[in-house]
């Protein structure tokens, strides 16, 4: 695996490979990987020829007050990690050198970015989309892997790609879990030992909305309620949001309709660590 810092350097790399013909997977990430992270890169392996990682924890989608700084890193280890998958490059750029003094443009899906995560995190999909158009600047890769646990994240930079005319597929990986059903985060080490065993409350509500719309439940309140139950039982968790939305649109589905598809998504605060989850459901 060749680490790569300049981007420049890895766009020449790349260059000769796709005049071979080369088929490139793409895995953006902010690093301290976990099994989540590394299961893309799987995916990636197997579907593509050349395989390119990137590492940069990016200022852009944090808030003012959000944990930028308290955000976990380990380069080394996720160096290791990533050669042991056999991917191809790591792209690590250095954020004075991506981001100049002088760069001052944002890329922003407005009507998705505005729901759910987007609500209690106003600049975050800019930052997102903004880093990630970049990225696939540099890399231009045939697909594009990205993790069902930033369920908006996925259909937020499908909306971009789409509307910007990029030829990149999205292929979007289940959530990979703890043994306790927790959805692995690099986040989960922010959490302190009382909240690490209250995190899995979020799952835990998830499967039970799920599970109530298997048995028949199709208003929104009647999930709702329940599901807030289970959070209210964990004395650290203070609910960001719990909603049951369309999976297209991400607005609140109110209604469930025969054969409708809908994203049970929540997002819970464990004092300053915010996490997220969600669950696929068909009607
Ligand atoms: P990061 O949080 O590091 O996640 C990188 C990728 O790993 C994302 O596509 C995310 O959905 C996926 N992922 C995280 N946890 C997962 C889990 N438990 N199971 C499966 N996939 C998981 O998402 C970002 O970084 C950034 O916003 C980024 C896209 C890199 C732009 O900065």
């Amino acid at each position: 695996m060749r680490v790569v810092q300049n981007p420049a350097k890895l766009q020449t790399a790349l260059a000769r490979l796709k005049r071979q013909d080369k088929k490139i997977g793409f895995v953006p990430t902010m690093g301290y990987l976990h099994e989540g992270h590394l299961s893309l890169v799987r995916l990636a392996r197997k579907e593509n020829d050349v395989v390119v990682a990137s590492i940069f924890v990016n200022p852009l989608q944090f808030g003012p007050r959000e944990d930028f700084k308290r955000y976990p890193r380990d380069f080394p280890r996720d160096a290791r990690l990533l050669k042991k998958e056999k991917a191809d490059f790591l792209l690590a750029p250095a954020a004075e050198e991506f981001y100049p003094k002088d760069f001052q443009t944002e890329v922003k899906v407005t009507r998705l970015s505005g729901r759910l995560c987007g609500a209690s995190r106003p600049a975050h999909f800019a930052g997102v989309c903004t880093v990630v158009l970049k990225l696939l600047n540099i890399v231009k890769p045939d697909r594009l892997y990205l993790g069902q646990k930033d369920y908006q994240q996925v259909q937020v930079i499908g909306q971009m790609i789409k509307d910007l005319g990029f030829s990149v597929m999205i292929r979007m990986a289940p959530i990979v879990r703890e043994p306790d059903g927790l959805a692995m985060s690099s986040r989960n080490v922010l959490l302190s030992k009382k909240e690490r065993e209250e995190a899995p409350c979020l799952h835990r509500a998830l499967c039970e909305g799920a599970r109530l719309v298997k048995r028949g439940v199709r208003d929104a309140g009647g999930l709702q309620k329940p599901m807030r139950e289970i959070l209210k039982r964990a004395a650290s968790a203070r609910v960001d949001y719990l909603e049951i939305v369309d999976v297209r649109t991400l607005r609140p589905v109110v209604k469930l309709k025969k054969g409708q598809k809908a994203l049970l998504t929540g997002a819970v605060f464990f004092k300053k660590t915010r996490l997220i989850d969600n669950e696929l459901v068909r009607v």
